[in-house]
């Protein structure tokens, strides 16, 4: 059988640093992406030679734009998107600047946006796109001062999913969102410092594996919860 390939996002530390490893441990290419280019050399270094990393910075569309092209030119072919490349800051509504606003939109949302787009013509037939969003953005769930616009581009992430399924099932590319609880992160320490969450990166990181390579079979355009408990209780 060929091996599958996956692109990881947010791949240089916390639940992304655990996660390309796994695929690579299963036999699928991975290519990991994030900003910190040695924090991605040591993920090479520790995952083995089926991870190729490269620092993108997902909040650039020249950035991504350029990755997408190489890839396409090489022929790269792409079966699974983990799409987990975030950023959190945590500060009351009326303390966020209009560019904290932009800088999560970007990190979060546009990111997801762009890249897909961009690598659109690289994905096979059939792929799935698992998209990493937050409780914070899951419509119902707890809400938590300091976090409003880290939430609303999580949910607008989760909507996306929910489009997107639509537009791409004719391609038989599947969407779906997964929408995190708490796990033990330096993301995690940020939102809500010491608080211990129930859930280690490794754990979080084996199960994104398994449901980017299962889930499609059972779930389209779903926004789904993962989450054992929250902050408050
Ligand atoms: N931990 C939790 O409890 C929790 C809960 C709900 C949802 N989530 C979501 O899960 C995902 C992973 O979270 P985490 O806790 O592992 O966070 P983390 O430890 O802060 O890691 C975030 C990752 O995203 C990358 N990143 C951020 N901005 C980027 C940019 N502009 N371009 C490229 N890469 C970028 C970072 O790499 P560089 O800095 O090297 O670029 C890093 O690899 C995030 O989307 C987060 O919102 C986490």
């Amino acid at each position: 059988m060929l091996s599958k390939t996956a692109v990881v996002t947010g791949a240089s530390r916390g639940i992304g640093y655990q996660t390309a490893p796994k695929f690579a441990s299963e036999g699928c290419e991975v290519l990991a992406l994030a900003r910190s280019i040695e924090k991605l050399d040591v993920l090479c270094e520790e995952g083995g030679k089926q991870i190729t990393a490269a620092a993108v910075d997902l909040s650039d569309a020249a950035q991504i734009a350029a990755y997408c092209k190489k890839l396409s030119d090489t022929g790269t072919r792409i079966d699974y998107i983990v799409h987990n490349a975030g950023l959190l800051i945590n500060k009351p509504f009326m303390e966020l600047s209009d560019r904290d606003w932009y800088d999560m939109l970007e990190a979060n949302l546009m990111s997801g946006v762009r890249l897909i787009r961009e690598l659109s013509a690289s994905l096979n037939s059939p792929a799935h796109i698992v998209l990493i969003g937050s409780m914070g953005g899951f419509q119902g769930s707890s809400k938590f001062p300091g976090l409003s616009a880290y939430s609303s581009s999580k949910a607008a992430l989760a909507v996306l999913a929910e489009c997107l399924a639509t537009e791409l099932a004719g391609n038989d590319i599947r969407v779906n969102c997964l929408c995190l609880g708490a796990v033990q992160t330096e993301m995690l320490a940020q939102a809500f410092p010491g608080f211990k969450a129930p859930v280690s990166a490794g754990e979080m990181g084996e199960f994104l594996y398994d449901f980017t390579v299962n889930g499609s079979r059972f779930f389209n355009g779903k926004i789904l919860p993962v989450s054992l408990s929250d902050p408050k209780s």
